[in-house]
């Protein structure tokens, strides 16, 4: 028997079904683990006939049902998904008609169907985000920053493997279809940006190089013309790496200046492209110009929450009514989770809580090198800071910190306070300033080979 044809079928072309339903899903399982996995045929029906366009009432009448009864299983199904899946709070949806804007802002839109990149696609080193958890509420932020409010710079802070380039590689590819170009560079090693330029410009228009006197300034008015006759987003990742180390106001190293003019002028100048950055350390031209209001806005990334727990899942640990522990302990950094959870498994045979038991360490494998390289490029009065608050053993507050540090104006203390707390290498509580536990225990480390150097 052929099938009646879809009455919604339009959505198909317009709208990128498949991940809709599979991300669909995935909030589905969060909300209602109970409920039959997946959506249900009924389910994705309701959904395209949204995405057409229509109201409850409408697509009831196309399927031969009540209004009533499209409704009140709109209500109890997809509404609540997209709430979870856009990031939103439960029954913040108030009508039919905000599911469409909401998914268009979280990227699902496929304008780029039918329509070829006019200029250039290039991802160059970016990493493969087919397995990637959670985040959707980052995604729905980032996604009307740049698809919505039409934002010149974005930055993405926090420190390093929290997930920063997994989700800048997730929301390019969700949001691709909105651009004439892409290109992905990443910054692992310092380029200095004449190169980069170049890199660029030779991808944006093939064309023969020439040298021109003040070849920066030619380049950089080039890019902009570009930008503004064709909609591109350009991705910088690791931009710390042209930061200087032992800094804490985001200064460039020598050599390097030029990018906080790219920053300046991309931030300043009309042109309808978006600079999307990934950076461990904040700069200032960034930090000066953020805003709500502002064509620059950078968001600081924390660890996963609930998500983290299908790192775990996929590592195959037991034990999981310990999983909420040991997530919080390394504050769901995805990176130093994947790290704990390979010596759960060859040492402790998978299980969390025999791993929680052994209250001697809590840095494993590589993660020593990995707070050492973070610890390494704090400036000294950042240093010091947090020898202060392992030495106090318990949560400092500013004006003992104050007291300690008497030599130190209070305005430098606020400074480094101010950038530790940007690299999410201290946190801030009602009863002071305290740290993560694995840099605590890391810091504690240090502190006893200076004693033992000394003694
Ligand atoms: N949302 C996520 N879901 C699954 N894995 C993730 C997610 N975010 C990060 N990871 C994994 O964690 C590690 C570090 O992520 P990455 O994006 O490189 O961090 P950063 O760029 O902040 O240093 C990578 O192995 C990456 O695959
Ligand atoms: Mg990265």
């Amino acid at each position: 028997m052929a099938l009646p044809p879809d009455p919604f079928d339009q959505a198909v072309t317009t709208w990128k079904l498949d991940q809709l339903y599979s991300d669909l899903a995935t909030a589905k399982r969060e909300i209602a683990p109970y409920k039959k996995l997946g959506l249900t045929e009924v389910e994705k029906l309701h959904l395209r006939g949204l995405l057409c366009g229509y109201s409850p009432a409408e697509i009831a009448t196309q399927l031969v049902k009540t209004a009533k009864t499209v409704e009140v299983d709109l209500c109890n199904t997809l509404y609540r998904y997209v709430e979870a899946l856009t990031g939103r709070a439960t029954n913040t949806l108030e009508s039919w008609r905000d599911i469409k804007p909401w998914l268009e802002a979280a990227g699902y839109k496929a304008f780029g169907v039918g329509r070829e990149m006019k200029l250039a696609l290039n991802w160059g080193e970016a990493p493969d985000v087919s397995v990637f958890y959670g985040r959707q509420e980052e995604l729905a932020t980032l996604g009307q920053w740049i698809v919505g409010d039409r934002c010149r710079i974005v930055a993405l802070l926090g420190m390093g493997g929290i997930g920063k380039t997994s989700l800048a590689a997730r929301l390019a590819q969700q949001i691709q279809g909105q651009f004439d170009c892409l290109i992905w560079r990443s910054l692992r090693h310092p380029l200095p940006l004449e190169e980069v330029l170049g890199d660029w410009l030779q991808l944006l228009s093939p064309q023969p190089i020439t040298e021109s006197p003040s070849k920066l300034e030619s380049q950089l008015t080039r890019l902009i013309d570009h930008l503004r006759s064709h909609r591109c987003l350009l991705i910088l990742d690791n931009l710390e790496t042209i930061l200087r180390s032992g800094d804490f106001a985001g200064h460039y190293r020598e050599g390097y200046k030029s990018y906080g003019e790219l920053l300046q002028r991309l931030s300043q100048e009309t042109h309808q492209s978006c600079l999307l950055l990934t950076s461990r350390e904040q700069t200032r031209e960034i930090a000066l110009l953020d805003g709500r209001n502002q064509p620059v806005r950078s968001l600081k990334l924390e660890g996963l929450k609930e998500a983290a727990r299908e790192i775990l899942q996929a590592k195959d640990l037991s034990g999981e009514g310990q999983w909420s522990t040991l997530i919080q302990i390394y504050r769901g950094n995805p990176l130093v989770l994947k790290m704990v959870s390979t010596t759960i498994k060859e040492i402790f045979d998978g299980s969390v809580p025999d791993f929680l038991k052994q209250r001697m360490t809590l840095i494993t494998g590589d993660i020593n090198d990995f707070i050492e390289q973070q610890v390494n490029r704090l400036s000294s009065l950042e240093q010091e800071i947090l020898y202060q608050v392992v030495r106090a053993k318990e949560p400092v507050l500013l004006i003992k910190l104050q007291e300690s540090l008497q030599s130190v104006l209070p305005s430098d203390l606020l400074r480094a306070l101010e950038s530790l707390v940007r690299r999410s290498l201290i946190e801030k509580s009602v009863a002071g300033f305290t740290l993560q536990p694995v840099v605590m225990e890391y810091v504690t480390n240090q502190l006893e080979q200076i004693k033992q150097s000394e003694g």
